[in-house]
């Protein structure tokens, strides 16, 4: 099974740390390395040895949506991968299972690759409801998927406690869980399997432990990600 990193970037960096980071993260050869740099660099990122992707994407092609950027548009630009759903999009920008899923679907329909994020609360998590949660949000937000398009998609388990906080599952519960993900995307779509990634802290001193969940396809980084030495060695680890 080939592996994934992918590298969200977030709301960091400014035009001359961006430079910086390019000319650190040097000459790579994999395509299995997906940045995804704050809107404004994507141009910076596009047609390189790794591939690149948006932290977003609205859910029309064109018209009058002021600030938004249409998959259409990232698509023209050489973009090859969106993320949609991340927590922080669900929580600070109030985006619905419903707003996810019309996103979704237009992304397909332009041909980019979805890493759709699912993830549940601490107090979900306490109260024993994180299978409930996913189950909800993979079958919400990917409704009307036609079967053809289900091959773009790869899910980023991302428990909302473990972001940005360094506390993070063991390994049993998230290959329990990654398990679950996959079950009932199976029962979805006719037991066709799905990818799944691990997100939250995930940095270069807890990658090899991660890396042992077999029944994983990579990982999503966040704040790691940031530091180009760190992402190398992420990178080595899970791509080789
Ligand atoms: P983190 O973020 O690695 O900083 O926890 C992960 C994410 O938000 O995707």
């Amino acid at each position: 099974m080939e592996k994934i990193v992918a590298a969200n970037l977030k709301m960091n960096m400014t035009l001359e740390e961006t430079n910086k980071y390019i000319n650190e993260i040097g000459n790579i050869n994999n395509k299995n390395l997906i940045i995804f740099p704050s809107s404004l660099y994507l141009p910076f990122f596009v047609n390189k040895g790794f591939s690149c992707g948006s932290q977003n994407a609205y859910s029309e092609n064109k018209g009058a949506f002021t600030g938004e950027i249409s998959p259409m548009q990232l698509k023209s630009l050489g973009v090859e991968y969106v993320i949609l759903g991340h927590s922080e999009r669900r929580q600070i920008l109030n985006e619905t299972n419903e707003i996810i899923n019309k996103k979704v679907n237009i992304a397909l329909i332009n041909d980019l690759n979805v890493i759709l994020c699912i993830g549940e609360t601490k107090e979900q998590y306490e109260q024993h409801n994180t299978n409930n949660v996913l189950k909800e949000q993979i079958t919400k937000c990917l409704k009307n998927i036609s079967f053809e398009n289900t091959k773009k998609i790869i899910i980023a388990y991302e428990p909302i406690w473990s972001i940005g906080t360094g506390v993070i599952p063991t390994n049993e519960i998230i290959h329990t869980t990654t398990d679950y993900i996959k079950e009932v995307f199976k029962s979805l779509y006719n037991g066709l399997e799905i990818r799944v990634l691990y997100g939250g802290s995930v940095n270069d001193e807890n990658i090899e432990s991660i890396n042992t969940i077999d029944n994983l396809s990579g990982v999503l980084v966040g704040g790691a990600s940031m530091n180009a030495n760190k992402l190398n060695k992420i990178k080595e680890v899970v791509l080789h």
